[in-house]
C-alpha cells in the first residue's frame, strides 16, 4: 500500500492537471466520458485525502461522509461551485478550490459569439442551408438586429462580465450594468458603463448577458416578469448557470415573441433533455456548456486544479480556495 497521498479525479481532464497529480499522489482517475455515478462517487472518494471535482459532482454531508475524517481538499475543476456545500466543508475543514481568472477570456469569447449568432441568426442559417431551402438570395431573408452600436446589459459585472464588456466597446456599443457592488468609478470610466437596476436595464438593452453567480438570491432572476421589461427585439445570453433563467418563462417568451432570441450555454436541467421546449425552438440557440471550452484554457483549468489538490493533500494553503475562512479556524 502507498503512503503517498490518496486523490481521486472525478473525470479525465487535460494532461496539465493529470500528470503532477500522479507525480505527486496515489491517484484514481474516474476514465468514463460520464460523471461516475452517485454511489460510484461516494465508494471511489471513501479513504481519499482530496478529491476533483466537477460541476457534475455534488459535494455535500454525504458526500464529506463516504470521503472520510482524513479529506483535506475538495478541488473543483470550474470556477463556479454551486455544486459545492462550502459551508459544509468549513465546517469539517475542507479546503474547496476553484480555478478562477483563466477562463475569463475565453468565456467571454463565447458569451459574445452567443450574441452574435442568436442576432444574425447563424445556426437557423446554417440549417438552412443544410435542408436545401438556399434557393436565392433573399432580401427579407433572417433578418435580425444590428449587433455594433446596439446597447448590451451586463448582469453581474464582475471578472467575465467586464471581459464581455471590453468586446462590447469593440462593436462601439453602450454598455449598461447591473451588479449587487457598484463598479469602481475608474471600471465605469474604462467602459463608459452605466450601473443601472435590472427594472431600469431590462426595458433599454438590446442584449441582455448573464454573468451572476448561482445563487438563492439569483436562481430563478430572469423570471416572467423580469422577461416582460425586456424590448420584443432583445436577445438575451446566459454563460452563467441554467438556474438563473425560468425556462419555462423563457420558453414562452420567445414562443410568443415577447423576446427576439436566447442562446445558452448553460441550461436548466444540463443535459437539457432533447424534448425540452427551448429545444424545439428556431429562436433558441443552446450550446453544451462549452463556454471555457478552448484547449489552452482547460489545460489551464487542470493546472490550477492540481495545484490546489496537491498543496490541500499536503496540508498546505491551497492557491485558490473558495473558503479562506478554512484557514483561520483554530
Ligand atoms: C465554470 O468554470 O464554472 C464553468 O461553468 C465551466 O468551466
Amino acid at each position: 500500500m502507498s503512503d503517498r497521498p490518496k486523490v481521486f479525479v472525478s473525470r479525465v481532464i487535460p494532461e496539465d492537471g493529470l500528470r503532477p497529480i500522479r507525480e505527486a499522489t496515489d491517484a484514481r482517475i474516474w476514465e468514463d466520458d460520464l460523471p461516475p455515478p452517485r454511489a460510484a462517487l461516494l465508494d471511489a472518494i471513501a479513504g481519499c485525502d482530496g478529491v476533483v471535482t466537477l460541476l457534475t459532482d455534488k459535494v455535500d454531508d454525504a458526500f464529506l461522509d463516504a470521503a472520510g475524517p482524513q479529506l483535506k481538499v475538495v478541488s473543483n475543476y470550474a470556477v463556479g461551485f454551486d455544486n459545492v456545500d462550502v459551508p459544509a466543508c468549513t465546517a469539517r475543514r475542507v479546503a474547496v478550490g476553484n480555478t478562477p481568472g483563466v477562463l475569463t477570456e475565453t468565456t467571454a469569447d463565447l458569451a459574445f459569439a452567443l450574441l452574435m449568432a442568436a442576432a444574425r441568426r447563424l445556426p437557423e442559417g446554417d440549417r438552412y442551408v443544410r435542408a436545401g431551402k438556399w434557393k436565392t438570395w433573399g432580401p427579407m431573408l433572417l433578418l435580425g438586429p444590428d449587433v455594433h452600436g446596439a446597447t448590451i446589459g451586463i448582469v453581474g459585472f464582475g471578472r467575465i462580465g467586464q471581459a464581455v464588456a471590453r468586446r462590447a466597446m469593440g462593436f462601439g456599443m453602450t454598455i449598461l450594468y447591473q451588479d449587487v457592488h457598484r463598479a469602481d468609478p475608474a471600471v465605469e470610466a474604462e467602459f463608459g458603463a452605466t450601473s443601472l437596476t435590472l427594472e431600469e436595464l431590462l426595458p433599454r438593452a438590446d442584449f441582455v448577458t448573464l454573468h451572476v453567480n448561482l445563487t438563492p438570491q439569483t436562481k430563478g432572476l430572469i423570471d416572467a416578469e423580469k422577461l416582460s421589461w425586456m424590448k420584443p427585439s432583445a436577445v438575451l445570453v446566459n454563460t452563467s448557470r441554467g438556474p438563473v433563467i425560468d425556462h419555462a418563462a423563457l420558453a414562452a417568451a420567445l414562443t410568443s415573441g415577447r423576446i427576439f432570441a436566447a442562446a445558452l450555454d448553460v441550461t436548466d436541467p444540463e443535459p437539457i433533455p432533447p424534448d425540452d421546449p427551448l429545444v424545439g425552438l428556431e429562436n433558441c440557440l443552446i450550446v453544451p456548456h462549452i463556454a471555457s471550452a478552448s484547449r489552452a484554457t482547460r489545460g489551464k483549468m487542470a493546472e490550477m486544479a492540481a495545484a490546489n489538490v496537491i498543496a490541500g493533500v499536503r496540508g498546505e494553503r491551497i492557491p485558490t480556495p473558495v473558503n479562506p475562512e478554512v484557514y483561520e479556524q483554530s
